[in-house]
């Protein structure tokens, strides 16, 4: 497949910074919109994007890449916005999808990139097929022999041919958090690649199915290149063993998984970043003629997104003091689940350099729900806005209605101007499924 030639909007951006929001005159923007004004406006909390940051994040994939024949296909998990799909596709990204519903998303948000959707996850179901095989998607990612029984057989009755590459488990370390870890033998993920080329000849006897591909993902928020390259390695064995078997491979899909800098320092350049991990891949790339496919999630989006929040009280329980905001864990889930740290940045910078010793935690009943302890933060009061930084990706998507809460509402900030992407949910729209009071 062609890599499509849209020319980036953006392209004039040289070099942005890591993170969109920054001190103007005091008060925290993203881009040039002010979030104190965002706040009264649209309430909290609120999730806030930029639009500029996604756009050039996705161009430094393109650009690292640019010498070979490659599709970016966007982790849709990561933050399936419509208007961030939509972004996306208008600049000629593909997308990754692990639903059905992630699939209706790609076609209400931007349908020309459906021929260019990766279908991932271990447990895909009839209809889901189904629906992915009348959209003609590019390739069908198959985790396990039993699927390619049940992908040959919904591409049989429909008459079709489908296109399939299986994940292979490369038993690769991942060096990230374990629940985000995947390439090894004991995860659920993929196929074990020792058995992937019987699997692969046992597929090509069903006239159905077409081995278009091989793929692979070893985790996310992987720090080092080095992972990304051994397993790479593997695939490539195994690709150069599948030609020799008569297949006729055309496309590598190495997954996603960069991560990103969620701490004070910033110091890695995202440019510097994707660079690296495309040396580490290129080598073993070269070897192939395969039409590369990348899914990176995070990496476009994490930085560019943040979650502003207002204190709703600060209070002391013996020696501890506890900020309480009107964000919780349903809202951003990723401190709870995996003990991620966010910065938190107050809206009005501190006048002063002081700082006290805090807990800042959700109103939802659990002592899970915090996104900060023990943390030395700028003296914070009832009524101040606060931002927790990097929550671009895997922060709205992970939200939930917990304590009946509805979710936030999303703006995108673009070309200098913030829109409202996502309004925030009534108590109407949390109680219309249920049908028995
Ligand atoms: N491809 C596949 C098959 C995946 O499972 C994932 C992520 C990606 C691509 C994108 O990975 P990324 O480039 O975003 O690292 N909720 C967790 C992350 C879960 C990742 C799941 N799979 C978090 O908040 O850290």
């Amino acid at each position: 497949m062609p890599t499509p030639s849209i020319a980036f909007e953006e392209a004039s951006t040289a070099h942005l910074p890591t993170r969109p929001f920054h001190y103007q005159s005091a008060v925290l923007h993203c881009d040039d919109v002010s979030l104190a004004e965002l706040a009264a406006q649209h309430g909290t909390p609120l999730y806030v994007y930029s639009a500029a940051q996604v756009l050039y994040r996705l161009r430094l994939f393109r650009e690292a890449f640019a010498h070979r024949p490659h599709t970016i296909c966007y982790a849709v998990k990561a933050n399936s916005s419509l208007a961030l799909l939509r972004l996306l596709g208008e600049q000629g990204a593909g997308f990754d999808i692990v639903s059905g519903g992630e699939l209706e998303r790609v076609r209400r948000a931007y349908a020309p990139a459906l021929e260019k959707v990766v279908f991932s996850g271990v447990g895909k179901q009839p209809w889901e097929i189904d629906d992915a095989l009348r959209a003609n998607i590019l390739l069908f990612n198959v985790e396990s022999a039993s699927e390619v029984d049940l992908l040959a057989e919904r591409a049989r009755l429909r008459g079709v041919r489908a296109r399939f590459a299986l994940r292979v488990n490369p038993n690769v370390a991942a060096e990230t958090h374990p629940y985000i870890s995947t390439g090894l033998r004991e995860h659920k993920f993929g196929i074990d690649i020792a058995g992937a080329r019987a699997t692969y000849r046992a597929a090509a006897a069903l006239p159905s199915l077409d081995a278009a591909g091989v793929s692979v993902h070893i985790g996310s928020q992987i720090q080092s290149v080095a992972p990304f390259a051994a397993a790479l390695t593997h695939v490539a064995s195994l690709l150069a063993d599948l030609t020799r078997d008569g297949h006729n491979i055309r496309y590598v899909d190495v997954g996603g998984g960069l991560g990103v800098e969620y701490g004070p320092a910033q110091d890695l350049d995202p440019a510097t970043q994707v660079r690296a991990y495309a040396d580490a891949l290129d080598p073993v790339l070269s070897s192939l003629e395969a039409h590369l496919l990348l899914e990176p999630g995070r990496f476009l989006v994490a930085q560019a997104g943040a979650l502003l929040t207002r204190v709703l009280n600060v209070k002391h329980n013996g020696d501890k003091t506890f900020v309480v905001t009107d964000a919780g864990m349903n809202d951003l889930i990723r401190p709870s689940l995996y003990q991620a740290h966010h910065e938190i940045l107050p809206v009005i910078e501190a006048p002063t350099p002081a700082r006290h010793t805090v807990d800042v935690v959700g109103p939802v009943c659990e002592s899970g729900d915090f996104f900060a302890r023990g943390r030395d933060l700028p003296p914070m009061a009832t009524g101040d806005l606060a931002l927790l930084l990097d929550a671009g990706a895997y922060g709205m998507s992970l939200a939930s209605n917990y304590n009946t809460r509805p979710r936030p509402a999303e703006i995108l900030v673009h070309r200098g101007v913030a829109r409202i992407i996502r309004r925030r949910e009534t108590l109407d729209d949390l109680l219309t499924t249920e049908v028995l009071a």
